[in-house]
């Protein structure tokens, strides 16, 4: 049976984001329980803040396609998302506002469909996030993917990384690769 395949991003665009380091150390979990793990940037598929008029007048933006086909080609998403004033990001919502939105034939919601999903988040503050992480799986669990529940949020995160980019706490860092380990292995699950 071929690997599943996961799609991992952070909800932050900024280049130094630690949600994106956790993202990256989380991978090398799933990578280690068999998965092919696919690490993206959203600030590569820049897109303009969700307008039905736009769409009406223009059509889906191609970076929302191109995300869009992303999804559909993973099993699996692994998401970290910065918290801000308590909510996951808005760059985060806006690409699924985006790609939510169905392309001819599409069934609703198609590229959700069959999705496994794991939410996890970072943050300089003391509760590492911890406020933003049930709203994405709430988000998430609204649109059909099913969201494992294990999760971390990392705090004091402007110090919680190693130069190699594991955790500098043991126990937090066994976690988080147990995090990417159960990802792959539902996903591997759903597709047998
Ligand atoms: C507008 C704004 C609101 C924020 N609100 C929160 C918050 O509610 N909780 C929190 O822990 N950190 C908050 N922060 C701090 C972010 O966690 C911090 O900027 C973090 O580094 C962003 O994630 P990143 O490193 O992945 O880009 C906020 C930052 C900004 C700019």
């Amino acid at each position: 049976m071929s690997k599943p395949k996961i799609l991992a991003f952070s909800g932050s665009l900024r280049a130094e984001s630690f949600n994106h380091k956790l993202i990256e150390r989380a991978a090398v979990g799933a990578s280690s329980a068999g998965a092919e793990v696919n690490v993206i940037r959203l600030a590569d598929y820049p897109l303009p803040v969700f307008c039905e008029d736009d769409e009406a007048a223009n059509g889906l933006h191609e970076n929302a396609i191109k995300l869009k086909q992303l999804f559909i080609e993973h099993d699996a998403l692994l998401i970290a998302s910065p918290e801000y004033n308590g909510f996951f990001s808005a760059a985060l919502k806006n690409v699924i506002d985006w790609v939510s939105r169905p392309c001819e034939g599409e069934a609703p919601l198609g590229c959700f469909l069959n999705k496994h999903a794991a939410v996890i988040a970072a943050s300089p503050g003391g509760l590492g996030g911890i406020r933003g992480i049930p709203r994405l799986q709430a988000l998430l669990t609204g649109i059909r993917v099913t969201v494992i529940p294990a999760t971390i949020a990392v705090s004091s995160a402007h110090d919680a990384f190693n130069p190699d980019a594991s955790l500098k706490n043991e126990k937090h860092d066994a976690s988080l690769l147990a995090i990417g380990a159960s990802l792959a292995n539902a996903a591997a699950a759903s597709k047998a």
